[in-house]
């Protein structure tokens, strides 16, 4: 079976518009979306997405960022998708990030960094049923 990955465009880059641009680049790749939708994200969703960051210094900021504007999430499928959404994504730092990468071409700040994505199939699979309910993640045939 393909493996998903959870992936959310964030508050800055839906604003910039970049919704379009970020979505072409993994269906480009020959992934496919199998869910999807624009939210304005509840207080307790982020602290459970970003709960693995709870105590840093950076986890205030980043919930209220998170907090400040619509994201578009959605489940992402294909084989190793992980590591190929990882490497279409970039570095999580825009600045060392490859050019090319989403964060390399369109991000500056690490908190503002376009996009977030699971890094393993289980903190996907923790991510995408914050936000997900089964029957809403479609199973299709890619083509025509
Ligand atoms: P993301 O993939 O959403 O997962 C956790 C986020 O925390 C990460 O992308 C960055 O946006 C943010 N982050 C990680 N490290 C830092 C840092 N040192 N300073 C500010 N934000 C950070």
């Amino acid at each position: 079976m393909a493996e998903k990955a959870f992936v959310m465009i964030k508050p800055n880059a839906v604003k910039r518009g970049l919704i379009g641009e970020i979505i072409k680049r993994y269906e480009q790749k020959g992934l496919k979306v199998v869910a999807m939708k624009m939210i304005k994200m509840k207080k307790a969703q982020a602290e459970e997405l970003y709960k693995v960051h709870q105590g840093k210094d950076f986890y205030q900021p980043l919930i209220e960022f998170i907090l400040s504007g619509p994201v578009v999430v959605m489940i992402i499928e294909g084989p190793r998708v992980i590591e190929a959404v990882r490497s279409i994504n970039g570095e999580t730092d825009p600045l060392k990030a490859q050019a090319g990468s989403i964060r390399g071409e369109f991000g500056i700040s690490v908190r503002k960094n376009i996009v977030h994505a699971s890094d393993s199939i289980q903190s996907a699979e923790q991510e995408w049923k914050i936000f997900f309910e089964e029957n809403e993640i479609f199973e299709y045939l890619c083509g025509f």
